[in-house]
């Protein structure tokens, strides 16, 4: 496995790569990897040549009380799984590397940036889709892989590619959850064992409303009054918003049909986590 930390290399060794025809695979992270960034490396290496991965916490995604001194940083433990998972480079640029002073360009995508996530983190879509603009002209992939957990991400990025005319495929990975149904993230290690137990109340929230959906039930204000009575359940956990949405605009809709998202977020002591359920076009849902 190859380590680059440099535009330039990264750029030489795709275009190389791309000469030769060679199908690139890209699962961009901001390291601490766990399960679920190993699931898509997995996906990626069933619809690429190689795979590229990107080790990068992005600064410009974090607003200016977020945790992003406090991000965990991994990279010797990352290095190593990527390295048993079969990934062919690993790009760990460093900061000044990505953003060298003087970058003044801004990637936006209106109106889905200021919804959910967007109406309690202002500025974070806009990092997201500047970073994950510049690794695509870096890394020049083929195809992309991005988490399900992320469901409003994985939504922007797929808008700003096509308005864009990106030409990398986005493909969207199920989250991977842990034996109680927490969704998988690297955020979880900042609970303590008490916040642990709490945090759950998330999924097993969301999974009451996924299973009386599949049951029959519909109505938006029907399975928002289920979840939230599976939360009120756990004093500890606070939410930010419980919503169910259109998947193409992220307003609110009144029946749970193709092509819906169930999107929540709580926080259990200094943590914030994200969840979600969702309805794809031909109808199959999703927890
Ligand atoms: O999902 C993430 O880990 C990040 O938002 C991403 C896509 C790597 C951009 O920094």
């Amino acid at each position: 496995m190859r380590m680059i930390t440099t535009v330039a290399e990264m750029r030489q060794w795709s275009d190389h790569e791309r000469r030769r025809g060679t199908r690139i695979g890209f699962v961009p992270t901001m390291g601490a990897l766990h399960a679920g960034h190993l699931s898509l490396i997995t996906r990626a290496k069933t619809n690429a040549d190689v795979v590229v991965a990107s080790i990068f916490v992005n600064p410009t995604q974090f607003g200016p009380r977020e945790d992003f001194a406090s991000y965990p940083r991994t990279l010797e433990r990352d290095v190593d799984l990527l390295a048993q998972e079969g990934v062919a480079v690993v790009f760990a640029p460093p900061t000044g590397e990505m953003y060298p002073s003087g970058c003044i360009t801004a990637v936006r995508v209106e109106g889905l940036s200021a919804r959910l996530e967007g109406a309690i983190r202002p500025s974070h879509f806009a990092g997201v889709t500047l970073v994950v603009a510049k690794l695509f002209h870096i890394v020049q992939p083929h195809v992309a892989v991005f988490g399900r957990k992320d469901a409003q991400q994985a939504i922007i990025l797929q808008r700003m590619v096509r308005d864009l005319d990106f030409g990398v495929e986005l493909d969207v990975a199920p989250t991977v959850r842990e034996a109680d149904g927490l969704a998988m993230s690297s955020r979880n290690v900042y609970l303590s064992i008490a916040e642990r137990k709490q945090a759950v109340v998330l999924a097993r929230a969301l999974q009451t409303g996924f299973r009386t959906w599949n049951e029959g039930e519909r109505k938006s204000a029907v399975l928002r009054a289920l979840m939230m009575n599976v939360l009120a359940e756990e004093p500890a956990a606070r939410l930010d918003y419980l919503e169910i949405v259109s998947q193409r605009t992220l307003e609110p809709v009144a029946m749970v049909r193709s092509g819906t998202l169930v999107a929540g977020a709580i926080r259990v002591g200094k943590t914030r986590l994200i969840d979600n359920w969702w309805v794809r076009e031909d109808g199959t849902g999703e927890f």
